[in-house]
Protein backbone atom coordinates (compact mmCIF):
# COMPACT_ATOMS: atom_id res chain seq x y z
CA UNK A 1 0.00 0.00 0.00
CA UNK A 2 1.03 3.49 -0.83
CA UNK A 3 2.37 6.03 1.73
CA UNK A 4 -0.57 8.17 1.14
CA UNK A 5 -3.38 5.65 1.39
CA UNK A 6 -1.89 4.59 4.40
CA UNK A 7 -2.00 7.91 6.05
CA UNK A 8 -5.51 8.13 4.51
CA UNK A 9 -8.52 8.61 7.75
CA UNK A 10 -10.29 5.18 8.18
CA UNK A 11 -13.14 5.00 6.21
CA UNK A 12 -16.46 3.75 6.66
CA UNK A 13 -17.63 1.47 3.81
CA UNK A 14 -21.26 -0.58 3.87
CA UNK A 15 -24.17 -0.34 5.56
CA UNK A 16 -24.39 0.41 9.33
CA UNK A 17 -26.30 -2.43 10.20
CA UNK A 18 -28.07 -1.35 13.64
CA UNK A 19 -30.35 1.24 11.85
CA UNK A 20 -32.24 -1.81 11.02
CA UNK A 21 -33.33 -2.34 14.48
CA UNK A 22 -34.28 1.29 14.80
CA UNK A 23 -36.61 0.87 11.76
CA UNK A 24 -38.08 -2.01 12.33
CA UNK A 25 -38.84 -0.91 16.32
CA UNK A 26 -40.68 2.50 14.45
CA UNK A 27 -42.85 0.29 11.50
CA UNK A 28 -44.07 -1.21 14.50
CA UNK A 29 -45.56 1.36 16.18
CA UNK A 30 -49.34 2.87 15.95
CA UNK A 31 -50.82 5.56 17.29
CA UNK A 32 -55.06 5.31 17.83
CA UNK A 33 -55.34 9.67 16.19
CA UNK A 34 -53.02 10.05 13.63
CA UNK A 35 -50.83 8.53 10.81
CA UNK A 36 -47.02 9.15 11.47
CA UNK A 37 -45.37 9.03 7.95
CA UNK A 38 -41.75 7.98 8.47
CA UNK A 39 -39.09 10.82 6.57
CA UNK A 40 -35.78 8.53 7.49
CA UNK A 41 -34.82 5.27 8.87
CA UNK A 42 -33.48 6.88 12.24
CA UNK A 43 -35.96 9.83 12.93
CA UNK A 44 -38.46 11.93 11.79
CA UNK A 45 -42.29 11.23 11.18
CA UNK A 46 -44.36 13.74 9.63
CA UNK A 47 -47.70 13.62 11.96
CA UNK A 48 -50.84 13.49 10.00
CA UNK A 49 -54.31 14.25 11.33
CA UNK A 50 -54.19 16.84 13.84
CA UNK A 51 -54.40 20.12 13.95
CA UNK A 52 -52.39 22.18 16.64
CA UNK A 53 -55.10 25.45 16.52
CA UNK A 54 -57.41 23.08 18.41
CA UNK A 55 -57.80 22.02 22.59
CA UNK A 56 -55.76 18.79 22.95
CA UNK A 57 -56.68 16.29 25.27
CA UNK A 58 -54.63 14.51 27.59
CA UNK A 59 -54.39 11.05 25.97
CA UNK A 60 -53.98 12.88 22.16
CA UNK A 61 -50.87 14.77 24.27
CA UNK A 62 -49.82 11.57 25.65
CA UNK A 63 -49.60 9.92 22.11
CA UNK A 64 -47.84 12.95 20.52
CA UNK A 65 -45.02 12.54 23.52
CA UNK A 66 -44.75 8.45 22.93
CA UNK A 67 -44.63 9.76 18.62
CA UNK A 68 -41.61 12.05 19.84
CA UNK A 69 -39.63 9.77 22.44
CA UNK A 70 -39.42 6.98 19.49
CA UNK A 71 -39.57 9.33 16.26
CA UNK A 72 -37.36 12.12 18.30
CA UNK A 73 -38.74 15.11 15.82
CA UNK A 74 -42.13 15.19 14.30
CA UNK A 75 -43.50 17.14 11.68
CA UNK A 76 -46.57 18.98 11.05
CA UNK A 77 -47.54 20.57 7.72
CA UNK A 78 -49.90 23.22 7.41
CA UNK A 79 -50.55 24.78 11.10
CA UNK A 80 -52.22 28.27 10.94
CA UNK A 81 -51.50 28.55 14.74
CA UNK A 82 -51.59 31.97 16.88
CA UNK A 83 -48.63 32.49 18.90
CA UNK A 84 -51.12 31.28 21.92
CA UNK A 85 -51.78 28.26 20.18
CA UNK A 86 -47.78 27.49 20.14
CA UNK A 87 -47.52 27.89 23.42
CA UNK A 88 -50.50 25.92 24.57
CA UNK A 89 -49.56 23.03 22.23
CA UNK A 90 -45.63 23.56 23.60
CA UNK A 91 -46.81 23.72 27.18
CA UNK A 92 -48.14 20.23 27.40
CA UNK A 93 -45.22 19.21 27.58
CA UNK A 94 -43.81 21.03 30.31
CA UNK A 95 -42.48 23.97 31.49
CA UNK A 96 -41.48 26.81 28.91
CA UNK A 97 -38.30 28.32 29.60
CA UNK A 98 -37.02 31.67 28.68
CA UNK A 99 -34.19 32.11 27.07
CA UNK A 100 -31.81 34.48 28.63
CA UNK A 101 -29.44 35.58 25.23
CA UNK A 102 -32.07 34.88 22.15
CA UNK A 103 -34.29 37.77 20.99
CA UNK A 104 -37.85 37.70 21.85
CA UNK A 105 -40.96 37.31 20.37
CA UNK A 106 -44.65 38.67 21.40
CA UNK A 107 -44.06 37.36 24.60
CA UNK A 108 -41.10 36.02 27.01
CA UNK A 109 -40.87 32.13 26.23
CA UNK A 110 -41.38 32.82 22.56
CA UNK A 111 -37.44 32.56 20.70
CA UNK A 112 -37.57 34.81 17.15
CA UNK A 113 -35.91 33.80 14.76
CA UNK A 114 -35.70 36.56 11.95
CA UNK A 115 -32.73 36.69 9.55
CA UNK A 116 -32.36 38.60 6.10
CA UNK A 117 -29.39 40.67 4.15
CA UNK A 118 -28.33 41.95 7.99
CA UNK A 119 -29.44 39.07 10.30
CA UNK A 120 -27.68 36.20 9.00
CA UNK A 121 -28.73 32.36 10.21
CA UNK A 122 -25.63 31.32 12.17
CA UNK A 123 -27.32 28.12 13.37
CA UNK A 124 -25.32 26.05 11.58
CA UNK A 125 -23.48 23.92 13.48
CA UNK A 126 -24.66 20.85 15.58
CA UNK A 127 -26.25 21.47 19.42
CA UNK A 128 -28.77 20.59 21.85
CA UNK A 129 -30.53 23.65 22.67
CA UNK A 130 -29.42 24.76 25.75
CA UNK A 131 -27.44 22.06 26.56
CA UNK A 132 -25.04 24.90 28.75
CA UNK A 133 -28.23 24.79 31.59
CA UNK A 134 -27.73 23.07 34.82
CA UNK A 135 -31.19 21.80 33.74
CA UNK A 136 -31.29 21.64 30.10
CA UNK A 137 -34.22 21.47 27.34
CA UNK A 138 -36.94 18.78 26.77
CA UNK A 139 -37.70 19.76 23.42
CA UNK A 140 -38.43 22.19 20.88
CA UNK A 141 -41.18 23.51 18.73
CA UNK A 142 -40.34 25.74 16.14
CA UNK A 143 -42.68 27.00 13.50
CA UNK A 144 -41.93 28.70 9.86
CA UNK A 145 -43.46 32.30 9.20
CA UNK A 146 -41.36 32.92 6.29
CA UNK A 147 -39.14 30.59 4.55
CA UNK A 148 -37.01 31.15 1.33
CA UNK A 149 -37.96 29.52 -1.99
CA UNK A 150 -35.30 27.12 -1.54
CA UNK A 151 -33.06 26.73 1.39
CA UNK A 152 -32.72 26.88 4.89
CA UNK A 153 -34.00 23.28 5.66
CA UNK A 154 -33.04 21.89 9.12
CA UNK A 155 -31.14 18.97 9.38
CA UNK A 156 -31.76 16.60 13.08
CA UNK A 157 -29.21 13.60 13.59
CA UNK A 158 -30.10 11.08 15.83
CA UNK A 159 -28.02 10.46 19.25
CA UNK A 160 -28.56 7.31 19.88
CA UNK A 161 -28.12 5.86 17.17
CA UNK A 162 -24.57 7.55 17.34
CA UNK A 163 -24.32 6.41 20.11
CA UNK A 164 -25.40 2.81 18.82
CA UNK A 165 -23.07 2.77 16.24
CA UNK A 166 -20.13 3.77 18.34
CA UNK A 167 -17.14 1.01 18.54
CA UNK A 168 -16.45 -1.14 21.83
CA UNK A 169 -13.23 0.94 22.66
CA UNK A 170 -15.13 5.05 22.00
CA UNK A 171 -18.13 3.49 24.16
CA UNK A 172 -15.23 2.10 27.09
CA UNK A 173 -13.41 6.05 26.77
CA UNK A 174 -16.31 7.29 27.43
CA UNK A 175 -18.25 5.48 29.54
CA UNK A 176 -18.52 7.33 33.04
CA UNK A 177 -16.96 10.21 31.76
CA UNK A 178 -18.37 13.63 32.21
CA UNK A 179 -18.64 17.41 29.72
CA UNK A 180 -18.84 20.94 30.53
CA UNK A 181 -21.13 22.69 28.46
CA UNK A 182 -20.69 26.72 28.72
CA UNK A 183 -22.44 29.52 27.00
CA UNK A 184 -19.64 31.59 26.50
CA UNK A 185 -18.15 30.35 23.27
CA UNK A 186 -21.56 31.70 21.58
CA UNK A 187 -23.86 33.99 22.97
CA UNK A 188 -20.58 34.88 25.37
CA UNK A 189 -18.92 36.18 22.29
CA UNK A 190 -20.62 39.05 21.54
CA UNK A 191 -20.97 40.26 24.95
CA UNK A 192 -17.91 42.46 27.35
CA UNK A 193 -16.00 40.97 29.53
CA UNK A 194 -17.34 42.43 32.59
CA UNK A 195 -21.32 40.90 30.99
CA UNK A 196 -19.32 37.66 30.20
CA UNK A 197 -18.38 37.15 33.97
CA UNK A 198 -21.90 38.47 35.16
CA UNK A 199 -23.78 35.84 33.31
CA UNK A 200 -21.39 33.77 34.66
CA UNK A 201 -22.58 33.77 37.74
CA UNK A 202 -25.96 33.63 37.12
CA UNK A 203 -25.04 30.64 34.12
CA UNK A 204 -22.13 28.68 35.19
CA UNK A 205 -20.58 25.74 33.64
CA UNK A 206 -23.00 22.95 33.45
CA UNK A 207 -21.37 19.35 34.37
CA UNK A 208 -23.41 16.54 31.87
CA UNK A 209 -22.42 13.01 31.16
CA UNK A 210 -21.14 12.19 28.10
CA UNK A 211 -23.16 9.39 27.54
CA UNK A 212 -27.12 10.32 28.68
CA UNK A 213 -29.96 7.91 29.35
CA UNK A 214 -32.80 9.25 27.80
CA UNK A 215 -35.55 9.66 31.06
CA UNK A 216 -38.47 7.94 29.18
CA UNK A 217 -37.45 5.58 26.66
CA UNK A 218 -33.94 4.37 29.29
CA UNK A 219 -31.95 4.31 25.56
CA UNK A 220 -28.50 5.97 25.87
CA UNK A 221 -27.24 9.11 24.11
CA UNK A 222 -24.23 10.90 23.08
CA UNK A 223 -24.52 13.94 24.97
CA UNK A 224 -21.64 16.56 23.38
CA UNK A 225 -22.21 19.06 21.06
CA UNK A 226 -20.02 21.62 18.76
CA UNK A 227 -21.03 24.57 20.31
CA UNK A 228 -21.81 24.35 23.92
CA UNK A 229 -19.15 21.49 25.33
CA UNK A 230 -16.08 23.14 26.10
CA UNK A 231 -13.80 19.93 27.27
CA UNK A 232 -14.41 16.59 28.98
CA UNK A 233 -13.65 17.02 32.82
CA UNK A 234 -10.42 15.58 33.59
CA UNK A 235 -8.70 14.81 30.50
CA UNK A 236 -5.80 17.00 29.45
CA UNK A 237 -6.65 19.82 26.85
CA UNK A 238 -5.61 17.96 23.69
CA UNK A 239 -6.63 14.61 24.62
CA UNK A 240 -10.15 16.20 25.20
CA UNK A 241 -10.30 17.90 21.82
CA UNK A 242 -9.28 15.17 19.86
CA UNK A 243 -11.79 12.88 21.75
CA UNK A 244 -14.57 15.33 20.89
CA UNK A 245 -13.47 15.64 17.56
CA UNK A 246 -13.71 11.93 16.71
CA UNK A 247 -17.23 11.91 18.50
CA UNK A 248 -18.26 15.11 16.26
CA UNK A 249 -17.52 13.02 13.21
CA UNK A 250 -20.21 10.47 14.16
CA UNK A 251 -22.46 13.50 14.48
CA UNK A 252 -21.87 13.94 11.17
CA UNK A 253 -23.24 10.45 9.47
CA UNK A 254 -26.06 11.43 7.11
CA UNK A 255 -27.47 7.64 7.76
CA UNK A 256 -28.21 9.29 10.52
CA UNK A 257 -30.20 12.53 9.82
CA UNK A 258 -33.08 13.65 8.60
CA UNK A 259 -33.40 16.68 6.72
CA UNK A 260 -36.83 18.70 6.60
CA UNK A 261 -37.56 21.20 4.29
CA UNK A 262 -39.94 23.96 5.61
CA UNK A 263 -43.20 25.69 4.19
CA UNK A 264 -44.96 28.20 5.65
CA UNK A 265 -46.54 27.21 8.92
CA UNK A 266 -44.57 24.04 8.87
CA UNK A 267 -43.96 23.17 12.85
CA UNK A 268 -41.43 20.97 13.77
CA UNK A 269 -41.37 19.58 17.55
CA UNK A 270 -37.99 17.61 18.35
CA UNK A 271 -36.76 15.79 21.32
CA UNK A 272 -33.45 17.43 22.62
CA UNK A 273 -32.59 14.74 24.62
CA UNK A 274 -31.97 12.53 22.05
CA UNK A 275 -31.63 14.79 18.98
CA UNK A 276 -29.18 17.53 18.14
CA UNK A 277 -29.84 19.83 14.62
CA UNK A 278 -28.33 22.53 12.43
CA UNK A 279 -30.37 24.91 10.94
CA UNK A 280 -28.67 25.43 7.05
CA UNK A 281 -27.10 29.08 6.54
CA UNK A 282 -27.13 28.41 2.47
CA UNK A 283 -30.56 31.40 1.47
CA UNK A 284 -28.88 34.50 2.38
CA UNK A 285 -29.45 37.24 1.62
CA UNK A 286 -33.62 36.02 1.67
CA UNK A 287 -35.53 36.67 4.34
CA UNK A 288 -36.36 33.16 6.83
CA UNK A 289 -38.29 34.02 9.65
CA UNK A 290 -39.02 31.12 12.85
CA UNK A 291 -40.20 31.05 16.54
CA UNK A 292 -39.76 28.72 18.60
CA UNK A 293 -41.11 28.03 22.24
CA UNK A 294 -38.86 25.71 23.75
CA UNK A 295 -39.90 23.23 26.51
CA UNK A 296 -37.68 22.35 30.22
CA UNK A 297 -36.16 18.80 30.87
CA UNK A 298 -34.49 17.01 33.47
CA UNK A 299 -30.90 16.55 34.67
CA UNK A 300 -29.25 14.34 32.46
CA UNK A 301 -28.49 11.31 34.00
C1 LIG B 1 -32.44 26.41 16.34
O1 LIG B 1 -31.23 26.15 16.35
O2 LIG B 1 -33.18 26.15 17.27
C2 LIG B 1 -33.03 27.02 15.09
C3 LIG B 1 -33.29 25.99 14.06
C4 LIG B 1 -33.75 26.56 12.76
O3 LIG B 1 -33.85 27.79 12.63
O4 LIG B 1 -34.04 25.79 11.85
Amino acid sequence: MSAAIESHRPLHYGPRRHIAAIRERLDALNFDRFEVVPQAPCLGGEVRGVDLSKPMDAALAADIERALVEYKVLFFRDQKISQADHAAFAAQFGELEVHPFLPEGASPEVIRFAKDEEVVGVENNWHSDVSWRQVPSLGSVLRAHEVPGVGGDTLWTDMEAVYDGLSDEIKKEIDGRVAIHDFVHTFGLAMSEEDRAEKRKEFPPAHHPLVRTHPVSGRKCLYVNTIFTSHIDGLPDDESRDLLARLYQEVEIPEYQVRFRWEKDSVAFWDNRSTQHYASSDYWPRERVMERITIIGDTPR
